[in-house]
């Protein structure tokens, strides 16, 4: 695989990040993953649209234009052949050569990115739906910004694997934030969409910007409110979204069986009419 690093496009294997790199030593970096589809990007102007806010919040300032890293992540689809996967990025503070809290004030940003092939489409777990296991959420309070600050998603997700589970939705003073790496909702018995408003406690999804406006234009009713695992528990249908998956069902919650245990139609029409969009 060819990977892109610092203004190069080179092997996987000769790739090199210092060890005094603050993406390593404090996790000080910024990401975002674009799904790719008939080998093109996918809503990649709202990706690069948060990459740019998460950057700002964090002060740290992104070494080329968003327009040029369109045009890194396209080449790296090109030279990877990739017709379905998804590009990653990251963007870490880089490193003075020694380690220090405070910013550096000569640091220059490491900024990498690298294709990942697999198939989106045509996904089991799309058609099997998820088992999802709840779980305190016990990430820092700014989840709105993408950070590779990732270990609390990493528990979670494990815990949930260790468990039998295929993911883990995360909860807060007894609401559900988000799932782990994905945005979560139900479905009422009148066919409400239910999915928690945006502010700090929860990544803004691109993907859940996206059913946000096909619902509106599809007129399906969206609430965004809090629930409870409770509410989830007994509700008609449950599902995620993000990059990487587009929209799964979900079809238990912890010992609850969601939906008679099958993709729900809801869940079913918003991942079709997504991908629509997308191909
Ligand atoms: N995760 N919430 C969290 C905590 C996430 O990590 C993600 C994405 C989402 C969905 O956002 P989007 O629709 O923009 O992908 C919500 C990516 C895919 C990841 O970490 O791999």
């Amino acid at each position: 695989r060819i990977v892109y690093i610092n203004g190069e496009y080179i092997n996987e294997h000769d790739a090199k990040v210092s060890i005094f790199d603050r993406g390593f030593l404090f996790a000080d970096a910024v990401y975002e993953v674009t799904a790719v589809i008939n080998g093109k990007l996918v809503d990649n102007e709202g990706h690069m649209a948060r990459l740019t806010r998460s950057c700002h919040e964090l002060q740290l300032t992104l070494p080329i234009k968003v327009e040029e890293i369109a045009r890194i992540q396209n080449e790296l689809i090109r030279l990877n052949q990739i017709t379905e996967g998804g590009v990653y990025l990251q963007l870490t503070r880089g490193s003075d050569g020694d380690r220090e809290f405070g910013f550096p004030e000569d640091a220059q940003p490491t900024l990498v990115m690298f294709t990942q092939s697999r198939s989106l489409l045509d996904s089991q777990k799309a058609k099997e739906g998820l088992k999802v296991m709840t779980i305190e959420d016990i990430r820092w309070h700014r989840r709105d910004i993408k950070t590779t600050q990732l270990l609390a998603s990493a528990l979670a997700k494990q815990a949930a694997h260790d468990q039998g589970f295929d993911d883990a939705w995360l909860t807060e003073n007894g609401y559900i934030t988000e799932g782990s790496s994905n945005n979560a909702y139900i479905v009422t018995a009148d066919d409400t969409v239910v999915t928690r408003p945006l502010s700090n406690d929860i990544l803004h999804g691109i993907t859940r910007a996206a059913l946000m406006k096909l619902a509106e234009e599809k007129q399906i009713k969206v609430e965004e409110r809090l629930f409870t695992p409770e509410e989830a528990m007994s509700a008609k249908e449950a599902f995620i979204s993000s990059a990487t998956t587009f929209v799964y069902p979900v079809v238990k919650i912890n010992d609850k069986v969601i939906s008679d245990g099958k993709p729900g139609p809801m869940a079913n029409r918003l991942r079709d009419i997504y991908i629509e969009l997308a191909v």
